[in-house]
């Protein structure tokens, strides 16, 4: 279950070991302890595991794998996010990472526009025409409110 290296993260950094998934997958009950891959990083939850508000069947189902999934399906709160330094005890191996560190969720708000579409021109073009026909009209009448 050894961890397979340390961590080089400069000396402020404190070192944490790498683990493999296989490592992790040792710890995948209350007697081994209970590990789980967030983020490609390694954290111990044994201790928390009757402290989890959504329950420890939960975090035994994720026991020795990787909950990222799980754990973002849930939509957990930035409190739950801020739990996390605690128990964090390593991270995943370069080679065997998901790379999904981003934890920020982006929200498009274009409703599905793709640039070049043919609606992006439709409001500007509107107006521009409106405001040409008021003008006609005003050049041809410029005493009378519009
Ligand atoms: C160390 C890891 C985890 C921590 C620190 C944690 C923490 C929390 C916290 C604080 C809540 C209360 C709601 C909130 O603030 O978001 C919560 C709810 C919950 N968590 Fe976790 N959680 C962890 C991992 C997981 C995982 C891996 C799952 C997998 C399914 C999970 C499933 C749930 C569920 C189902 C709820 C209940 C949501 C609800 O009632 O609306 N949690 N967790």
């Amino acid at each position: 279950m050894a961890a397979c290296e340390e961590q080089q993260m400069g000396d402020a950094a404190p070192r944490l070991p790498l683990y493999r998934r296989a490592d992790v997958k040792l710890h995948n009950d209350t007697a081994s302890g209970t590990w789980i891959i967030l983020h490609d990083s390694v954290y111990d939850v044994s201790s928390f595991l009757d402290q989890h508000p959504g329950g420890e069947e939960v975090l035994l189902e994720q026991a020795g794998g990787d909950g990222t999934e799980s754990f973002e399906d849930v939509g957990h709160s930035r409190d739950a996010r801020e739990l996390l330094p605690q128990y964090l005890v390593g991270h995943l191996h370069p080679d065997e990472r998901k790379n999904t560190e981003t934890k920020d969720i982006f929200i498009t708000t274009t409703g599905g526009l793709k640039a070049g579409s043919w609606t992006n021109w439709l409001v500007p073009v509107v107006s521009i025409f409106v405001i040409l026909v008021m003008y006609h009209f005003y050049l041809a009448d410029p005493g009378k409110d519009l």
